[in-house]
């Protein structure tokens, strides 16, 4: 049964569907996500899962770019900017709805760190992620190999590490079944575009 929002996440949600359009449904379904893993997941938790992209929504001259997925250096980078700027973004937009600055202060760190866990509540939002990752973000990737803008050796890193990084044992074994579907699909795609040259 679907777990009643406060005002606020009802306020956040519609924030999420109105300022990103071109990828909300993978931050609603990681709150969906999230409640199914972690049912009693604070307000902070909630909040964090389901904002923790927003910088993306928001382009500007700070806006961080991912040149390259590589799995090591690069990413982290990436990651560290892309967290600390969705964190700064959903604590403004979280101040101008006045919420509790203790409440602002969580969940700007839950955000920090989504892409990498840390704690057992980090490490529940950076499931939730992932897990809607894999549900909804593996047609957007694979379009990105199929235009030229990644190399299906980065889509195929993307989609390992995604799984690969999630650390709450319940939430792996709900993950497996979508990364090995995942591989299927690059797989696919490899023998589909086997006689092109790679890009
Ligand atoms: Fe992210
Ligand atoms: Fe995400």
């Amino acid at each position: 049964m679907d777990r009643p929002d406060s005002a606020l996440i009802g306020a956040a949600r519609q924030w999420v569907i109105d300022s990103y359009p071109y990828n909300s449904r993978h931050l609603l379904k990681a709150l969906d996500w999230l409640d199914r893993i972690a049912p009693d997941a604070t307000e902070a938790m909630r909040l964090a899962t389901l904002t923790h992209d927003m910088e993306r929504a928001f382009p500007g001259p700070d806006q961080p770019v991912q040149e390259k997925i590589d799995g090591l250096g690069a990413d982290d980078e990436y990651n560290k900017a892309h967290s600390a700027r969705s964190a700064r973004i959903v604590g403004a937009w979280l101040r101008e709805q006045h919420a509790d600055e203790t409440l602002i202060q969580e969940v700007e760190r839950l955000i920090v760190a989504h892409e990498i866990g840390g704690w057992p509540e980090a490490n529940l939002v950076q499931a939730a992620d992932s897990l809607s990752f894999l549900e909804t973000n593996v047609d957007l990737f694979l379009d990105m190999a199929r235009s030229g803008k990644r190399t299906l050796d980065e889509v195929m890193l993307k989609f390992s590490m995604t799984y690969e990084r999630i650390q709450a044992p319940a939430a792996r074994d709900l993950a497996l079944p979508m990364y090995e579907a995942a591989q299927q699909r690059v797989q696919e795609f490899a023998e589909e575009h086997q006689d092109e040259p790679s890009s």
